[in-house]
Parts: C-alpha cells; structure tokens; sequence
C-alpha cells in the first residue's frame, strides 16, 4: 500500500505515551490522546494554554449547529443543510503564571514531558518541568479522565511540584465558551446564563442556529484553602487563585466539572439550568479519587471480559487495544438518540454525523461486545425514519432513503454526488437489522421498529431501480457505488446485491410475523400504507436483480461497462500524491478502473457461506490490485479475506495498517480526527480475520490463522449470554466458555460443542504463515 507509518509514540501494550514533547505533531497527538463516554468528547490539548498548532475541541454528542449548503448552481434534491457537532465548551480551562510569567509549553522552557493514555484504567496525564525565565523548576502533572460511570462528569487533577523553590503560583480556573469551530473559523455560542452557588462556578449558553444548550459547571477541591477570586466574561466563568508551595512538596487541586446537555428548544433557560444546576450539586459531591475509582472499575471490567490480546507483537497488541478503547469510549449504547460520527468525539472532520459505517463496520463490534448499544444504534434509525421517508420523497421516491450523513435524519452530506447517489446506505440499516435478529434474535426490536424500517427500505428500492429494457433486469441506474470512485455509474453490483438481500429479508421477516406476530404485521402494515401487491413486486425484483459478473472468471464486475475502463497501476502512484482528494484534479479521479475501498469484496465478507473459495479468490485478486485504500475502511475488509484465502502476509500487512492507522497516521490526517470506523475494522480483523468467524451461517462458524510474527492470539465474544473464548497458537486452537450456556461453533468446517470445561482441536499447518 503507498502509505507509510509515521511512528513517535513508545510502543506499549496498555499504555499510549508521548515521551519528549512533539510540538510538530501536536495536532495528531491531541486527537491520540482524546478522552470521550460517548456523551462528550474532548481532544488531548494542552488545557493550560497553547500558542502553537491546536484544534482546542470539546464535543458533546449530538449537540450540533447547521448552517446553510450554498450551491452554485441547485437543484431539487440536493441537500440545503449541513449540520456538524459544534466545538463546545472548554472546561478544562485553565492558565498558570509564577512571577507574572505563562506557562506555555510552545514557548516556556520544559523537561522531562510524557504524555500518556492508560487504557486500564482510562486516564491520560501529562507532566513536565517548567524552568521558568528566574530559574524555578516545577514539576506540574495533569491528570484527567471523562467518566465512563457518570455521564455528566469529567475530572482534573493538577498536581503542583515546585523542584528548588517555595513560592506562589497562580491559576486560573474556568469554563470558557468561546472556543472557535475551526472548520467555520468561528465561534458559534451565545452565553445564556452563569453564576456562582456554594462553591459551584456554573454557565449555560446556546448554539447560535439550533438553539441547542450546553449547560457546564465546575468545583474545585483542594487540601489548601484556596482563595478565589470570580471572574465573570461574555463566554466566561472562572477563578483566580493562587497556591502556596513549599519546595519538594506536592499539592493538588482537583476539578470536577458537570456537564449537561439539552436539544429541546422548547425547554425554558430557567428549567435546563435549573437541572444542570441540581446534576452538578449531586454529582459534585463525591471526590476526585472516588470518582475515578469508579471509572477506572469500569475499564477493568472491560479488559476483564472482553479484551483481546496477542502474544509477540505489542505494536499490534497496543494498537488493537486503542481501538477497543476508543469504540467503547465513542459509544456505549447510553442513549438511541446518539450515534457514532466517522471520527467519534476526537475532531470536527466528517462533522460528528452518522455513516453508512455505523451498521456495516461498527454493529458487529457492538453485537459482540455489548448487545444493548447495537440495539440503541438500531433504535437512532427507527428515530430517524421519518426524515429518511422525507428524504426519498425530496428523490422522487418513497419508502425510506437513509441519508449519507446525518444528525437528525435529514441529509447533510452537501457533496450531491455522494448525498444524491450512494444509496447503498438503507440496505446498510437493513443488513444491520438482519445481523442484530440472526445473532441477537431480538424479536421484539425485529417485529416492531425492524419491519417498520425494512418495509420503507424496500419501498425505496423498488421505487428507485427501473427496468433494462435490453434484458427485463432490474437494477439501478445513476448511482454512485460504496467505492466512491466512479460516478453516476449504472448496476453497481454491492448495491444491487443489497438491495436484492435487503428485498428478501424483508419478505422473509414479514412471512415469519404471519404465524409469529400477526397483529404487529397488521399494525405496522397498516401504520405505512402497505398496498396488497407491494410485497409480490418486491418478489419480483428481487428476483429479476441485475447481479453483474464475467461469468467465465467469476470476477462480479464493479458496475456495468467497469471491465473496459483504463488500467491504473495503483502502484505507480507517488505516496506524496496521497491522500489523492487533495492532490489529485477532482475530475481525474473517476476515470480508471481505480477503487476507493471494497466494494464488490465487501460481498464474501458478509454473505461469506454463499461465494465458494474459487470466486472470493478471483474477486478478491481482481480487486485488491485495483483498490487504493484512499478510505480508511479498506484494508481490515482486505485483511479479513487474505486471512481466509490464506495469504497470511498480506492479512497480517493488512491488520497493522487498520490497528495502527492513528497512533502511526497512516493517512497523514489524524491531526483532524481518529478514524473510528477503521477502529472497528481492526477488531474484525482480529475476530473475523485472524480468528475467522463467520456469522452468516446457522452457527458461528471459526477458521483461524496465526501470522508467523506472533506466538498466539486470544479474543472473546458475547454471544446469546455466554462469552467465548478463543486462543490460537502454532499447534492449536482452545475454545472455551467463560460465562453461561455451552454453545455450538463450527471450527473448520466441523461442529463441536463448547462449555466451561474448554476444548482443544489441532491447528492445520497451511493456517500458519
Ligand atoms: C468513505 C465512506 C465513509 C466515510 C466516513 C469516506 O471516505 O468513502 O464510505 O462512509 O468516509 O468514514
């Protein structure tokens, strides 16, 4: 692949660490080292103040502001209003001075920097040696954490060293609503309200547009009496004071800031106020290290249960764990009305919305890991049917055409030919429901919002295809593929192929619901509309799918008339190039058989008891040649099907770059954000790639591989209740259960029953690289 690692982080299994200050990548190690509990985010920034290269971001999810797409020229359809999760406000504010001199580590003088995520217990600090221009030498440790326990809650600790002095510092504590939406170069919030009660500094303020409130509180806690003096602003409440140091002694202040969100506009200042001001009185009264301990419980429950773990390669071990990290702290199934933004709660880029990404990349982690947050990502759809019905409507269609990019269920994706002609993205949503119902059997989701969202989505794509007059096919035409990279092509074969699956899943749930919940099926019916003969069209459809394929060699062909377009050896193409959207004309993207990221090969992963090894093969080398990675999706897809093809370098090539995408910056861009979709992407590679499950069969179903760099790999899924165990080394693979009923698997092929007790089937030697 033409990308290469940019690697300056230690490497270590449990712990990010910066050591030595990178003011060059100051920007990438922000987005590394952002803490987030999927109600708010926050970068790694420097909270005391940072003159050189900063995106100072705080987020909270599903707070946005929108603002008005200007086309040159418009036309029906295309979308008018974007919306992006708005830079918020900066609680962990806060400015030192000793002898009216600032701390700044741009510019001040400092030693000793380490900067480091421990991902066990979910804390980042960060301290140093500040030598000041007289000569004094403190050793200053911050440390905070956005608790997992306590959605509201996040904390800092600073603790104060001085090294060859006693003396005065002074701080400056507070919440500072005029942080600047980089991306608009702007600040986006009005100050509502703010005072101080009982030691509690609080302010609320609203996004200009939405009207959105963010209400933001703090208290400080010290062994020092601290004398603190108000300090009031537009976009601003804090404290000044100062702390009285004694050489080599340490002392800490803490910070405990409640947060609280509101996106009724509907509700009055005085009522969203007087509830943040109620969460913070509660919240505040437990102590810093409380506070932690309880956060801190939750990660080890996590490790405990779920981690995966690799023997003889911590580059890999370390990335893999970040990732599990970062998805658990992006979302956790807290509340339906949240999603997951392509780049979590770590930057501005991709706007905080929800992506196609979600369901076919992110679900399967959740499924796995923690049923109730697939079930709530699920939820955010059903809530968001309506402007998905609006939205085919807006297309000259019916039914439900989920939006590109979203916050709320309208489109915001103003790129119209990604907006207007991806619409790939409902059968997404209804393979996410199929996957949920096949390995969760959630009956009762699947019988009320499931039916509900798969009878729109198949309304959408009967309404949208058309008919080949030249083979009586159906597909669609005038569309752009998940691939990216071809415009306005005809029959892109992933999409026709979803369409057609998501057709017969629908028809295949609506037969079930017959004998099992008739009166639901009459219920939603007739909620929608159903007309009598959709249901036999759908069939028919279905049916009649154009499914595009050179049928002498197996290779599906990516859309019609794909096969004759000019050949571009990816390999040519200088690294500098990348990413191609910035170097490259526009234009001079869509005109080569050059592929985004897996498109026609994201078939075999899915549907993988369908394609023989024979056509994944063919596929799968047709493909990988032609495909730049230019997404951050591609290569764990490439990874999953190398493993089980065999080609165990190339997965293993494959894996690192997924796993490592950030903390190495493969893409030259994690200064904007992490790439979370790519997060979920390495652990499938881990789960379906090196531990080969495969989930479309009646049972789940192993084919493992080991790459010759490691010793042995173990992971652990929830399935129905029970967790799973895996471990994989050269000589064999031990399953067992860690928790609830045995459970049947498939390993190569064979069916075994699992419990407690474990079981141990030798390792094929052709699955050894
Ligand atoms: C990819 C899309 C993806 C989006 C967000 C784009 O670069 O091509 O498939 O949904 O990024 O991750």
């Amino acid at each position: 692949m033409p990308k290469v690692a940019t690697r300056y982080l230690e490497v270590d299994p449990w712990v990010i660490k910066e050591k030595g200050f990178h003011p060059k990548r100051s920007r990438v190690s922000e987005s590394v080292f952002s803490l987030a509990n999927e109600y708010m985010g926050v970068r790694g920034y420097p909270e005391e103040g940072y003159s050189g290269n900063s995106l100072r971001g705080s987020f909270f999810n599903g707070i946005f502001e929108e603002k008005t797409i200007t086309h040159a020229a418009a036309f029906k359809g295309m979308a008018t209003r974007k919306t992006f999760t708005v830079n918020s406000v900066d609680w962990l504010y806060t400015r030192i001075k000793i002898d009216g001199e600032q701390l700044d580590i741009s510019k001040s003088r400092i030693t000793d920097f380490v900067r480091q995520l421990d991902m066990r217990t979910g804390t980042l600090t960060r301290e140093f040696v500040w030598h000041t221009a007289k000569g004094k030498k403190l050793r200053l440790t911050f440390l905070r954490f956005v608790s997992m326990k306590t959605p509201n809650l996040g904390s800092q600790r600073i603790t104060f060293k001085p090294l060859n002095f006693s003396g005065t510092v002074k701080v400056c504590s507070g919440l500072d609503f005029s942080t600047i939406h980089k991306q608009e170069h702007r600040n986006m919030w009005l100050a509502l309200q703010k005072g101080e009660k009982n030691g509690i500094y609080s302010i609320l303020a609203e996004t200009e547009k939405t009207k959105q409130r963010v209400f933001s509180s703090f208290c400080l806690k010290s062994e020092q009496k601290l004398n603190t003096k108000l300090i009031e602003q537009d976009k601003f409440i804090g404290v000044d004071y100062s702390i009285k140091l004694i050489n080599s002694k340490a002392v800490s202040i803490d910070k405990l800031v409640v947060n609280h969100t509101d996106k009724d506009d509907k509700h009055p200042t005085a009522k969203v106020w007087s509830k943040g001001i109620e969460l913070a009185k509660k919240i505040t009264t437990q102590s810093f290290d409380d506070a932690l301990t309880r956060h801190s419980a939750f990660w080890a429950d996590i490790w405990d249960t779920l981690d995966i773990t690799i023997e003889g390669d911590s580059a890999n071990q370390q990335g893999v764990r970040f990732c599990i990290f970062q998805l658990h702290q992006t979302y956790h199934g807290l509340d339906p009305k949240l999603n997951i933004g392509a780049k979590g709660l770590t930057g501005e880029a991709y706007d905080g919305c929800a992506w196609w990404d979600t369901e076919t990349y992110c679900l399967p982690f959740y499924i796995f890991n923690n049923p109730k947050a697939a079930r709530n990502l699920l939820s955010f759809r059903h809530k968001t049917l309506p402007g998905a019905v609006k939205r085919a409507k807006e297309l000259d269609c019916v039914g439900a055409r989920y939006p590109m990019t979203t916050h709320d269920g309208s489109e915001t994706c103003g790129v119209w030919q990604h907006g207007d002609l991806e619409i790939h993205v409902s059968a997404a949503i209804a393979f996410g429901i199929w996957q949920y119902d096949h390995l969760c059997q959630d009956k009762n989701f699947l019988y009320t919002k499931g039916i509900e969202m798969l009878l729109q989505i198949s309304r959408y794509y009967a309404s949208r295809g058309g008919w080949s007059p030249l083979t009586g096919e159906y597909g669609f035409w005038g569309i752009m593929g998940a691939d990216e990279f071809h415009m306005m092509v005809h029959n892109n074969c992933y999409t026709n192929v979803m369409a057609k699956k998501s057709f017969e899943f629908t028809l295949k749930v609506m037969d079930e619901m017959k004998t099992a919940a008739p009166e639901l099926l009459r219920k939603v019916s007739k909620k929608i509309a159903l007309k009598p003969d959709e249901p036999k069209d759908w069939t028919n459809k279905a049916q009649k799918m154009r499914i595009p394929q050179d049928k002498k060699t197996g290779v599906f062909e990516q859309h019609d008339g794909y096969f004759d377009l000019p050949h571009l050896a990816i390999k040519s193409i200088p690294p500098t190039d990348f990413p191609l959207y910035d170097n490259w004309a526009y234009i001079r993207i869509f005109r080569y058989d050059m592929i985004k990221q897996p498109d026609v090969l994201l078939l075999p992963f899915f549907f993988s008891e369908q394609y023989s090894d024979e056509i994944k093969k063919v596929n799968y080398e047709y493909y990988e040649s032609r495909c730049s990675h230019e997404s951050s999706l591609s290569p764990s897809v490439h990874s999953i099907l190398a493993s089980e093809l065999g080609m165990h370098d190339k997965a293993y090539e494959y894996s690192l770059h997924a796993a490592r995408l950030d903390l190495d910056d493969y893409n030259r861009n994690t200064c904007e954000g992490l790439h979370t979709t790519s997060m979920a992407g390495a652990w499938l590679n881990m789960v379906y790639g090196f531990g080969g499950m495969r989930t479309d069969g009646e049972v789940l179903a192993f084919k493992p591989s080991l790459p010759k760099k490691w010793k042995s790999f173990s992971f652990r899924v929830l399935y129905k209740g029970s967790i799973l165990k895996l471990v994989v080394d050269k000589n064999k693979v031990s399953l067992c259960t860690m928790r609830g009923e045995p459970i049947i698997v498939k390993i190569f092929g064979k069916k075994i029953k699992v419990n407690d007790k474990g079981v141990e089937i030798p390792m094929p030697s052709n699955r050894c690289s």
